[in-house]
Order: C-alpha cells, then sequence, then structure tokens
C-alpha cells in the first residue's frame, strides 16, 4: 500500500493543514496525519483534544487516518511502515526550518523523503498560533479553521483567557 504521513502538533487544525489533508489524501492509498507529542512543548489542547478537532473535520476522507505519537517521526514511520513525509510550505519563511527538519530526518531515516505541498495562496498566513491570539481576544474564526470546530475552539480560548 502506497502511504504518506503528515504529521505536525495541529494545535490546533486549521484550513491550511486541512488543505494539505484533502490534496495529499488523493495521491496516496493512506493518508496517516500523526499527532506529534513533544515533552519539550506547550501545547494549548491536550493530544485527545488536537486528535478530537481532527477527526471531526476529516471524517469524510476514507483513506485518512489519525494516530499520535510521542516518538521520533522516523520510529513511528518504521513502525508503521512509512516512507513517505507530507510537509507543507507556507513561505519562505517555512523553508529554513523545513530544511533542516527534512535534512535530519534523512540523516535519521535514510530511506524515508519529504515530499513538499505549496499551500493554497488563501491560506498562506494561516497558522495555528494566529488562530489562537484571535480567538483569544474575541475575533471570528470564518475561514481559519472548519466551520465544525470553530466554537470549540473559541470557547476553549476564552477559558484560558479567564
Ligand atoms: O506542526 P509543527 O509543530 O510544525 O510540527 C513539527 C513536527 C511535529 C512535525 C516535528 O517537530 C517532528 O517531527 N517532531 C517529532 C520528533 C522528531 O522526529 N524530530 C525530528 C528530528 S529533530
Amino acid at each position: 500500500m502506497n502511504k504518506a504521513v503528515f504529521p505536525g502538533s495541529f494545535d490546533p487544525i486549521t484550513n491550511g493543514h486541512l488543505d494539505i489533508i484533502e490534496r495529499a489524501s488523493k495521491l496516496f492509498d493512506q493518508l496517516i496525519v500523526a499527532v506529534l507529542i513533544n515533552p519539550e512543548k506547550k501545547y494549548l489542547f491536550s493530544a485527545e483534544e488536537r486528535i478530537e478537532l481532527i477527526k471531526k473535520t476529516t471524517y469524510n476522507y476514507k483513506n485518512v487516518i489519525i494516530l499520535s505519537t510521542a516518538d521520533l517521526l522516523v520510529d513511528f514511520m518504521k513502525e508503521n511502515d512509512i516512507k513517505i513525509i507530507i510537509k507543507g510550505l507556507r513561505a519562505v519563511t517555512d523553508f529554513e526550518y523545513e530544511f533542516q527538519m527534512a535534512l535530519m530526518n534523512k540523516k535519521l531515516g535514510p530511506d524515508t523523503e519529504t515530499l513538499f505541498m505549496i499551500t493554497r495562496a488563501e491560506n498562506s498566513f494561516l497558522s495555528s498560533s494566529s488562530v489562537k491570539q484571535v480567538a483569544m481576544f474575541g475575533g471570528k474564526l470564518d475561514g481559519f479553521v472548519p466551520d465544525e470546530i470553530a466554537d470549540s475552539i473559541i470557547s476553549k480560548m476564552k477559558n484560558y483567557r479567564r
């Protein structure tokens, strides 16, 4: 089976992530969205919440599955027999970080390949951090995250601000 992994923090998933998931799911038999748990990182949403939000927005993509891991990405890939990493690129500013990550993953897992998909222009300014900030200050999330999860993000951020 032709498989790929789309790894990330997804804290929370945005329309930018969803667009990559939709487009990548058409290129592979199976796309595994891997929710990474990094003990060094402070997430706003728990791993369970991040997974739940992704599930709510991807249930109609039949070949997309959501898993989480606290392992190195290449180890997760080996365990799940995946060779391809999909990453979304928004702008030149993403490139340096992604370039470094791709080379590190190649070193750690020589039989893996990182493939980059350029984000749609309308999502190119979107990030999980900016979505959280807009919600925290009471802004609307229309067009930034899928409609079905906007309210959960807004209410989480309201509680966070208190
Ligand atoms: O959405 P993000 O936070 O930009 O995603 C980054 C992520 C989770 C893809 C990256 O940090 C990652 O792959 N973490 C897992 C640990 C790992 O394998 N790191 C690569 C070597 S430094």
